[in-house]
């Protein structure tokens, strides 16, 4: 019988995407498996039911039909508790586990048998690039928090000359240049915005010249030193802190528009502006905090909220920015997912992971009963 891969509606509240798209559920039927959606799954993000049908799926009205014998359970996010039960021991499950701060689900998964495997800690190696489900959403959630700023914001983007006088363009700063804020750098600069950044790796400085905007940073040795084997920032000394947040408040206090991206893997966010620094802001500005669901790069940031500070400066907290474009999300992400697939199956469309395979090796978490990823384990 042909693997069973099924795909449910996302649970968790404001979540709008879906694992798998149409176009990429006919590609995994192609691999041999066949495919079965919980009705309504791909609803929030434009994918109806009759779309799945047309592309080879079959669609289901209850969990049960879903996931009761699948093989594989591919989701956006980790499953919810009334998932997990209903799942078989030894199937797949394939997500965004959020493995650093998810840890119930991570525990139900093992204790259920389930082999599952943590999208967030796909390697970032050449073959596993089709797969980087971190880098395909971070993309959308930094375009998508220029144009949440710039709607928030009071006043235009780019210049204009008009008759009745020039409306000033934007001064936009961006914090954090991975892979959100260099989306970030671009959107902003179409949008006509003046733009600056700042990281602590060293190796963005030519990326953020390259994409027309000036950066700035505190460029000493430590600064030399800030990016580690696998490409990562690491957690800069209070000494360094100090410094970046006397260079940045100057500069801070001109800003119109603030997008904060910036994070350490496994770790809380660091706080990169604080109080002190949103009271220098002119009222009317507005900052953007991308990293609020790990606990926020801004002081007062307040996840889900927009909070506006005694001074005006509106401070937005919006989680899940990728989710607000759901079908270009979904869409990237049901790829990396299909990729994800491939490793799993054999030609002939059969269910045989090689879990010393570099690439599965780094995202399984759950195994034989036991949460197995080294990182996991304490
Ligand atoms: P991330 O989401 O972990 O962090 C965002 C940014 O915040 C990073 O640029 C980081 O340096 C910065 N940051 C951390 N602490 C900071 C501080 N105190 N002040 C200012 N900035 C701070 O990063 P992301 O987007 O996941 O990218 C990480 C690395 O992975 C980059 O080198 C990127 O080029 C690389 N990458 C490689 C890929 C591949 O080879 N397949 C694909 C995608 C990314």
């Amino acid at each position: 019988m042909a693997v069973k891969v099924a795909v449910t509606r996302e649970r968790s509240a404001g979540e709008t995407r879906v694992a798998i798209t149409p176009d990429s559920a006919k590609k995994l039927i192609a691999l041999g498996v066949t495919v079965v959606v919980e009705t309504g799954a791909g609803a929030a993000a434009a994918c109806t039911d009759a779309d799945y049908r047309a592309a080879g799926a079959a669609v289901v009205n209850t969990l049960a039909e879903a996931i009761g014998d699948a093989d594989v359970l591919l989701k956006v996010r980790a499953p919810e508790a009334e998932e997990i039960a209903i799942l078989k021991p030894g199937a797949i499950v394939a997500a965004m586990l959020n493995p650093h701060g998810g840890r119930e689900a991570l525990r139900a998964l093992a204790d259920k048998g389930v082999t599952a495997f943590a999208m967030e800690f796909i390697p970032r190696i050449t073959r596993a690039q089709v797969m980087d489900v971190l880098s395909s959403q971070a993309n959308l959630a930094g375009y998508r928090a220029v144009i949440e700023g710039a709607e928030a914001y009071g006043k235009a983007m780019p210049m204009m000359m008009t008759a009745a006088g020039t409306v000033a363009p934007a001064k936009v700063f961006i914090m954090g240049v991975g892979v959100a804020g260099l989306q970030a750098i671009a959107t902003a600069r179409r949008l006509g915005a003046v733009v600056t950044a700042t990281d602590v790796r060293p190796a963005t400085k030519e990326q953020v010249e390259s994409l027309g905007a000036k950066f700035l940073a505190v460029e000493d040795e430590e600064f030399k030193n800030a990016q580690t084997a696998g490409g990562y920032a690491k957690e800069m000394s209070a000494e360094y802190q100090a410094k970046q947040a006397t260079l940045l408040s100057g500069h801070l206090a001109k800003q119109d528009m603030v997008i904060t991206t910036a994070l350490i893997p496994g770790r809380l966010a660091p706080k990169l502006v604080n109080a002190a620094q949103v009271a220098s802001m002119k009222a009317g500005s507005v900052i953007v905090d991308l990293a609020i669901e790990q606990g926020g790069n801004v002081e007062g940031a307040k996840l889900g909220e927009v909070a506006v500070t005694a001074n005006g400066v509106k401070i937005l907290g919006i989680p899940n920015l990728a989710g607000r474009i759901a079908t270009d999300a979904s869409a990237l992400y049901a790829r990396n997912l299909t990729a994800f697939c491939g490793l799993l199956l054999t030609k002939d469309g059969a269910l045989a992971p090689d879990l010393e395979d570099e690439i599965l090796k780094a995202a399984l978490v759950t195994h034989g009963g036991q949460i197995v990823h080294p990182s996991l384990k304490a």
